[in-house]
């Protein structure tokens, strides 16, 4: 039988959950928690998003900045409950500058629309914020010099939880080998805060079947904005 200690825990449980959905929604940008976020940034001595924006655009760290049209830095909500890293831009994205808005980018709306999220509600990047040539493979040094910007924006996103995707992302960010099919669909840790992997979606175009894993992963995602995971 629940007794009022009960009650209470369980009340507790679901106004977490329906604060987390509201931030998930963009609740988050509301401006004051904003600018407290900020300033607490500035006290942990964090550049501002801005200039670490600015850092991006004019970084020649490594042989990247030769080949690039656009950096891409990121974009969504600042703070955001959820933050979504890809491995690093495509050719669309070095066009625009901005992160997922080729076709694996369209898929990724659909993925975030099917968990109830809008892409304007969460924060996409990247771990490399320039594109490597024709897509190859980012390099050690390139993540190397490149995860200090990540590091620096997850300081003023402040996420509950890391989408990682794919698995450049999952291996770079959990620093580990395993593949992407052992590390997908669970929670880990990053730097002390949750991730999640799952599926890149460019290899869920190439591999359609593999959606339903991802459906199982996003479900997870859901459940853990709303409180429940
Ligand atoms: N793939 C990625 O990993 N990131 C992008 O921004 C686009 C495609």
């Amino acid at each position: 039988m629940n007794g009022p200690l009960d009650d209470f825990r369980e009340i507790l449980r679901l106004t977490r959950g329906c604060l987390e959905r509201l931030a998930a929604d963009g609740a988050g940008r509301i401006p004051r928690r904003a600018a407290a976020l900020a300033a607490d940034a500035r006290r942990r001595d964090i550049p501002s998003m801005e200039e670490l924006a600015r850092a991006v655009s004019r970084c020649r760290k490594c042989a990247l900045w030769e080949t690039r049209s656009k950096t891409v830095f990121g974009a969504g909500a600042v703070p955001a409950a959820l933050v979504l890293v890809g491995e690093a831009p495509g050719a669309e994205e070095d066009r625009q500058g901005v992160p997922f808005v080729g076709r694996a980018g369209a898929l990724l709306t659909k993925m975030l629309a099917a968990i109830g999220l809008d892409r304007d509600a969460v924060y996409i990047t990247n771990i490399l914020k320039c594109r490597p040539p024709g897509n190859r493979d980012p390099r050690p040094e390139e993540v190397g010099h490149c995860e200090p910007y990540l590091l620096g924006q997850l300081g003023h996103l402040r996420p509950r939880l890391i989408l990682a995707l794919g698995r450049h992302a999952a291996q770079t960010l959990l620093q580990t080998t395993r593949p992407i099919g052992a590390l997908r669909g669970r929670f880990h840790d990053y730097r002390g805060i949750k991730i999640i992997p799952t599926f890149h979606p460019a290899y869920l175009l190439r591999n359609p079947d593999e959606k339903r894993r991802a459906w199982e992963d996003l479900k997870k995602v859901r459940a853990f904005l709303d409180g429940a995971a």
